[in-house]
């Protein structure tokens, strides 16, 4: 398995504090079946964790993971906030933030949490226009998507992919989340299932989601999701 957003790499946002609780992270989640990780940490005006860091500390990391012997292949990536659409663009342009996989064929995009950006479909378009998939963080944990899914709805009709927390479908993030994330599965708008794992407590656990995405979308779903995952690091 593949966990396409997870906060892995030690001492650059809230996610992992040190290459002890990082290591920690990473048996976790190969206990959980998971053998590709790719490090996504925040890129947003609080953690701008920029690229040329996230490579560097990956290394570091998959060293320490290899001299440990836990089997996970880490890839670059970020968790790229639209703060407004020119924080967006701008650092685009720069290649200040890390794409997925080494590829760079997709790119984690997510909202603020106080409200929709409404200039994110054109973002959307313009990155798809470029031959970048754009996929969107944990929709079901935004109020505002909950309260009006048109927003959603024609993002993914652009042709965004979403990224549904496994948390969040297991019943840890509430019901709200919980239900509206089965809504999308149901619906065929999971996309991607990933764990946003930032702790050994709010831990790797991709293989518990899966299992609800099976539950409620059938066996056939849960191969073609692994493949779509599958495929943002084959590229690399
Ligand atoms: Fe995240």
């Amino acid at each position: 398995m593949i966990d396409i957003h997870c906060h892995i790499l030690p001492g650059v946002d809230d996610g992992s504090r040190d290459l002890e609780e990082s290591a920690a992270m990473a048996r976790i989640a190969y206990e959980d079946g998971i053998r590709d990780i790719i490090v996504t940490p925040h890129f947003n005006e609080v953690y701008l964790t920029m690229a040329d860091r996230v490579h560097r500390e990956l290394e570091q990391l998959q060293k320490e993971l290899d001299r440990q012997g836990i089997g996970i292949r880490l890839h670059p990536g970020n968790e790229v906030r639209v703060e407004s659409k020119d924080f967006f663009d701008g650092h685009h342009r720069s290649g200040a933030f890390s794409r997925l996989g080494w590829g760079g064929t997709h790119v984690l995009v997510e909202q603020r949490w106080k409200g929709y950006d409404p200039d994110t479909p054109e973002i959307v378009e313009r990155l798809l226009d470029a031959g970048i998939t754009p996929i969107l963080a944990h929709p079901e944990r935004h109020y505002f998507f909950r309260e009006n899914s048109e927003d959603l709805l024609r993002l993914i009709e652009l042709g965004m992919w979403t990224q549904v927390s496994a948390d969040s479908i297991v019943g840890n993030f509430g019901p709200e989340a919980q239900s509206f994330g089965r809504k999308l599965i149901q619906a065929g708008h999971a996309h991607t299932i990933a764990t946003d794992a930032h702790n050994v407590e709010r831990k790797p656990n991709l293989s518990a989601g899966l299992v609800v995405f099976e539950e409620i979308a059938g066996k056939q779903a849960r191969l073609e999701l692994e493949a779509r995952m599958r495929s943002i690091v084959d590229r690399s």
